[in-house]
């Protein structure tokens, strides 16, 4: 089976294109082009999990992506496998200071930035009278500050972009609390309220800013959150009340966040956006 894509003239079309020669037929069939050639885009807390997603998502659809988390063996790993328009830098979000030689690396080796993918580890589980002031603060380091200081910070490159695009990874938390996870249900919506006040003050820029709101994706830390719990129930009665009766696939989630961040959405802005199955049940 061989396979190319034509590209519909002009470079900005939105369709594509596509030819397969499957034994003696020919298949041809449009796929939407989401505009990403030549994007760069950073996704924080991406050698692993969502933020992979995230990254391979991009790389599929053309773009350039440079990825961050702590650790550099998984981040060789994850730019190994996403291939030669990936790179990655070591930072953990959590510290001001990474995130200053995040923004230097990141600028030596791009003008601009198109994108930006805001994501951090979750903040631990608990319930309010098991938490201690320090987890206080270093969730708040982590959930929130990160995301002040990677805005704060990469604001001057990305404001370099004809189509730059912030998104907030956040979680359905901040819709609905969920059980023993009092520092998510308490910080994640701050980044809410930081995204729609950003959407004033940096939309006449033409920046765009939005949340994705993940319910349940099939990562390793939902993985292992399921096979720490003694409750061996835990995931049939979860899945019982996603009315698409499944837990969303990493994949699933690169592709809707790759949107938010292209050039398609270029007039969604100040969203939320949730990927969660229909889990949560408001009407708002
Ligand atoms: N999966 C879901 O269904 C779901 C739903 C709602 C919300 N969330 C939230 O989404 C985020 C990602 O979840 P996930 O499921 O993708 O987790 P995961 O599979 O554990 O992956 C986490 C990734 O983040 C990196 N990371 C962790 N802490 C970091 C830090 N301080 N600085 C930089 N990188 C860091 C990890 O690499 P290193 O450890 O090497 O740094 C890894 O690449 C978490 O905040 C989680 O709470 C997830």
């Amino acid at each position: 089976m061989q396979e190319w894509t034509l590209l519909c003239a002009p470079a900005r079309s939105k369709y594509r294109l596509n030819q397969i020669f499957l034994r003696d037929h020919i298949v041809w069939w449009f796929t939407l082009d989401l505009a990403m050639k030549k994007k760069t885009i950073l996704v924080t807390a991406a050698s692993r999990g969502l933020g992979f997603s995230v990254a391979q998502s991009l790389v599929k659809e053309g773009a350039t992506v440079i990825i961050c988390s702590r650790t550099e063996k998984s981040l060789q790993e994850a730019v190994e496998s996403l291939g030669p328009s990936s790179k990655y830098v070591i930072a953990d979000v959590s510290k001001p200071e990474d995130i200053l030689t995040l923004v230097e690396q990141v600028s030596d080796s791009t003008s601009h930035l198109d994108g930006l993918f805001v994501n951090a580890g979750g903040p631990p589980p608990g319930e309010f009278s098991d938490i201690s002031d320090s987890e206080w603060r270093e969730s708040f380091e982590l959930t929130l500050m990160s995301a002040v200081r990677l805005t704060r910070e990469f604001l001057p490159l990305l404001k370099k972009s004809k189509d730059a695009s912030i998104l907030y990874s956040t979680s359905i938390s901040v819709k609905q609390p969920i059980p023993n996870l009092l520092l998510s249900n308490a910080l994640r919506p701050a980044v809410i309220g930081m995204m729609r006040t950003l959407a004033d003050e940096i939309g006449p820029d033409g920046i765009r800013v939005n949340a994705i709101c993940p319910g349940y994706i099939q990562t390793d830390r939902v993985t292992q959150l399921f096979e720490a719990s003694t409750d061996s129930s835990l995931k049939a009665n979860l899945i019982s009340q996603i009315p698409l009766g499944r837990i969303g696939s990493p994949n699933e989630f690169g592709a809707v966040c790759t949107f938010l961040l292209s050039p398609i959405a270029s007039y969604i802005h100040g969203a939320l956006l949730l990927v969660d199955g229909g889990l949560y049940r408001g009407m708002m």
